[in-house]
């Protein structure tokens, strides 16, 4: 079994990769990845040996490189994570990127996959944020048929890279499967992310930044349970089908930021509400009834244990830290503008 991942060497990715090598014995990964900011081959230490496992340093917007390596790994199985995937970025530093990443990354892998008949699926990991926001006080959920109404500019780039998705599959019957998931946590998360960041914050003796009055709610699931989702699509799922993968577990940021603080002893005084990130969507909330019973997921992870082992995994890995800090140095760019820093990118 020969599985294709792009952009492996990220945070949902570089998980994936681990969570499929302990589940199936007979197989084979090409990683190929860009090492961009969130790119981190660190990330995979602790399987650098196992030879199932084999990186590529490479980017799905260079069509040619794509196309090779589709020639010489032929791969059996295809999946996407690579993307630039941070709100604020696209935001405060440009969507060009992304266009590049999310939307001709995406074309390039579509034809690479109908050009090799021999690939039987191509999952295209995608956003809850393609549908846009829901009201705060509304018992509205996103469906696979809910209309795309993307809010910035990282949204409408995923929603561009998923209507490829779908234009191909009913044009050419590339089998293609497009996912989208809600807000992910857990493990070697690139920390411009909220979970990650605020607790690099509570190290640095840093307030904790709220955008906005922190009444947002997203709908968080654990790393494992969203990857086990992805490898029933890849082996399970059919082609042309759009699976929504969520855990109902809507939280807003302000409960969020509560159970960090609670978590370091430290109280209230520690939140600070900054400006609010623009275009920001009040609420996500994912209807996953048709993954789990078109193809029998459910999530396995109880969300007080495994966010708390989160914490302990950043507080054990400084040096992943130091590292990640050492690469990239700027995290979050609406902080640094709030605080007051130059921009960097
Ligand atoms: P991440 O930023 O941690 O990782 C992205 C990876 O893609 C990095 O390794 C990076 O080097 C690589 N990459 C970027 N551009 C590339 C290019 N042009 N060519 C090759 N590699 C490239 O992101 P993540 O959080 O792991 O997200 C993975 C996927 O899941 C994305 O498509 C994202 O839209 C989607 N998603 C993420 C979440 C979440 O909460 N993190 C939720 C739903 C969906
Ligand atoms: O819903 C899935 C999406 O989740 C993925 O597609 C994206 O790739 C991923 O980045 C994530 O997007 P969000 O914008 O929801 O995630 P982020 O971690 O940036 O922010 C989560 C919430 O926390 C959001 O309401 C903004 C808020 N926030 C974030 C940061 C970093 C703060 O209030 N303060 C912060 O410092």
């Amino acid at each position: 079994m020969r599985i294709f991942v792009c952009g492996g060497a990220g945070f949902i990715g570089s998980n994936f990769i681990r969570y499929i090598l302990g589940k199936h014995k007979n197989v084979q990964i090409l990683n190929y990845d860009a090492l961009t900011y969130s790119g981190n081959l660190n990330n995979l230490k602790d399987i650098e040996k196992d030879k199932r496992h084999r990186f590529i340093k490479g980017n799905i917007a260079d069509k040619e490189t794509v196309d090779l390596v589709f020639q010489k790994f032929k791969p059996d199985y295809v999946i996407n994570f690579a993307a630039e995937t941070h709100v604020d970025r696209s935001i405060h530093i440009g969507a060009k990127e992304f266009i590049d990443t999310n939307i001709t990354g995406v074309f390039n892998i579509l034809e690479a996959v109908k050009a090799r008949s021999g690939v039987k699926k191509y999952v295209q990991v995608s956003t809850d944020e393609v549908y846009g926001s829901l009201p705060l006080n509304s018992k509205n959920t996103f469906k696979e048929d809910t209309a795309f109404a993307p809010n910035v500019p990282y949204a409408a780039t995923k929603a561009g890279g998923d209507m490829f998705c779908r234009a191909y599959y009913n044009t050419f019957k590339t089998p293609v499967i497009v996912t989208h998931c809600s807000n992910n946590y857990g493990p070697y998360q690139y920390p411009e992310k909220l979970i990650p960041f605020f607790i690099l914050r509570m190290l640095e003796n840093k307030k904790l930044p709220l955008y906005g009055d922190g009444k947002n709610v997203r709908d968080w699931i654990y790393v494992l349970d969203h990857c086990e989702a992805l490898r029933l699509c890849l082996f399970k799922g059919k082609p042309g089908e759009v699976y929504n993968i969520g855990a109902d577990n809507e939280m807003s940021n302000l409960e969020i930021a509560s159970l960090i603080l609670n978590h370091f002893n430290r109280d209230k005084s520690w939140m600070e509400f900054v400006t609010d990130r623009p275009g920001h969507d009040r609420r996500y909330a994912i209807d996953s009834r048709k993954i789990r019973k078109e193809l029998g997921w459910k999530p396995k992870h109880q969300f007080k244990k495994v966010f708390t082992e989160t914490i302990h995994w950043y507080l054990k890995n400084e040096d992943w830290i130091n590292n990640v800090r050492e690469k990239t140095g700027v995290f979050n760019p609406h902080i640094d503008l709030w605080e007051g820093h130059k921009m960097k990118k």
